[in-house]
């Protein structure tokens, strides 16, 4: 498989062409950012851990039934994967309040939700990826109804899928983004699951292992992370 030239330079990857027009190489960088790229910095081996940590996520999902990106790994940084179109759609899945959900409805942050939500987000930018709902996507033309159902039901199931082996290894999976991508008229789980774009809490302490731990200068961030890949190796 040749690597070629670089496609897209994101917040925390790097995607490459390949030699073969159906597949891309994904490079996970060390940078770290927050609020919406305000907040710079590195956190060390941060690509190498959210790799390996992604690949035995996604591995996991596979053998579930969830279709993904996810083809092999590659290298310490780099994985391949499967080209798609991805939609501009963020999803967030919330079994605990925490974060921009705390604060724009005032529950405190490790409340238990009584049921999972389900946000969508426009991703851009330079609006800020505002929170939209169905009718925004169907309108603007982001997914079709269809594929907004799909997205649904796979992102309830993966909840299911990823919280029931978190809590195995003693992690409670408070809240996580999706992004979903198009293959041929297949919609698929795209991008990655990490402690970049999950809410990770110990569930005897809750102390938090993800990029939390970056955003609100909590200190020990590249452990945390390293914590997490160690547990779920085990
Ligand atoms: O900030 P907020 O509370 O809305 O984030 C919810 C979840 O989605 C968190 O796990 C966060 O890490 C993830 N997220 C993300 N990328 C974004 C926004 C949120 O990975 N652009």
């Amino acid at each position: 498989m040749e690597k070629l030239e670089m496609l897209y330079e994101g917040k925390a990857k790097k995607v490459y062409k390949t030699d073969d027009e159906n597949l891309y190489i994904v490079e996970y960088k060390d940078d770290a950012t927050a609020f919406n790229g305000v907040k710079k910095g590195i956190i060390q081996q941060k690509g190498i851990l959210n790799n390996k940590i992604s690949t035995i996520l996604f591995e996991l999902l596979e053998k579930e039934g969830i279709p993904t990106h996810f083809i092999k790994n590659l290298s310490d940084r780099e994985m391949l994967v499967k080209k798609v179109k991805i939609l501009p759609i963020e999803v967030i899945v919330r079994n605990y309040a925490a974060g921009s959900l705390s604060k724009r409805l005032g529950i405190p942050e490790g409340d238990k939700l009584k049921t999972t939500v389900l946000e969508f987000c426009y991703k851009n930018d330079k609006l800020g990826d505002p929170m939209i709902n169905e009718y925004h996507i169907e309108a603007m033309g982001l997914a079709t109804k269809e594929e907004i159902e799909k997205i649904k039901e796979y992102s309830f199931k993966i909840n299911e899928i990823l919280s029931k082996y978190l809590l195995s290894k003693n992690v409670i999976l408070a809240d996580f983004k999706l992004e979903f991508g198009i293959t041929g008229n297949c919609v698929i789980l795209a991008d990655e699951i990490s402690p970049d774009t999950c809410r990770l809490w110990d569930s005897q302490t809750m102390k938090k292992l993800d990029k939390d731990r970056f955003r609100r200068d909590l200190g020990n961030v590249e452990d945390a992370y390293i914590e997490i890949l160690n547990r779920l190796e085990k």
